[in-house]
């Protein structure tokens, strides 16, 4: 990876659309909906929420997987901490990630936290109130060398088609390999050699309605 920025145009002035992978960051239909559908519903959240939960996302973006998941957690009342790492390795600017969320209003007083924390460091490391950290960097180098195990994982690269690298089946294996017995792992994407990928990996692996238009997307549960 020479040039590591995100590349961006943007789609009816307000999607971002990444010309390095030629995908947008998020559902053209409604963002957050798809996103507490996917990543939220298929990993049975809120209702698995206990303090310190943690969970693992492979693709950052605009933080908007990760503003929901915030919101729905203080909205759970959890008394503790999230725990929310996340893996980037194309980082926006945080004038492009606060154009990006401006799509979300509800999000707002989220967003601006984010968006500050993030101007000044992007691993997230001043930002309070969640135990958030993002990896920067290819996430099939960096992943080995972490040392969690995550209770749920968000797997949210570009289509399979156009980003394969973070959808690959020794990257899957890191995954299982930083996941919990009984941890799970959702996807919009119900793609063949991902779901392969899971199971080798140590999943039990579900096709489940998708969001909108999509018929299906991917729901997974580690063995064990
Ligand atoms: C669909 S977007 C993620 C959207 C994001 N979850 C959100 O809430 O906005 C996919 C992300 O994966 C990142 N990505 C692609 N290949 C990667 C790699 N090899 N390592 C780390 N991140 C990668 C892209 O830069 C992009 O930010």
């Amino acid at each position: 990876m020479s040039d590591q920025r995100a590349n961006l145009e943007w789609r009816d002035g307000a999607i971002p659309v990444s010309t390095r992978f030629d995908d947008p960051y998020f559902s053209l239909d409604n963002g957050l909906a798809e996103t507490r559908h996917v990543f939220l519903q298929g990993n049975d959240l809120p209702e698995r929420f206990v303090p310190g939960f943690h969970i693992a996302e492979l693709g950052f973006g605009t933080g908007l997987n990760f503003l929901t998941t915030w919101a729905a957690w203080e909205g759970a009342g959890v008394d503790g901490p999230l725990r929310f790492t996340s893996f980037e390795g194309f980082p926006m600017s945080a004038d492009e990630m606060a154009r990006a969320l401006e799509a979300f209003p509800e999000l707002a007083p989220y967003a601006a936290r984010l968006v500050s924390a993030w101007g000044e460091d992007p691993t997230l490391a001043t930002l309070e109130g969640v135990e958030a950290r993002v990896v920067i960097g290819d996430a099939r180098e960096t992943l080995a060398k972490q040392d969690f195990v995550a209770d749920a994982w968000f797997l949210d690269g570009f289509s399979p088609a156009k980003n394969p690298e973070l959808w690959d089946a020794d990257l899957m294996a890191e995954v299982g390999r930083h996941t919990k017995p009984g941890g799970s792992a959702a996807t919009y994407t119900a793609a063949g050699f991902v779901r392969r990928g899971l199971d080798a990996a140590g999943f039990d692996v579900t096709r489940v309605p998708g969001f909108g238009r999509k018929r299906h997307m991917s729901v997974a549960r580690k063995r064990g």
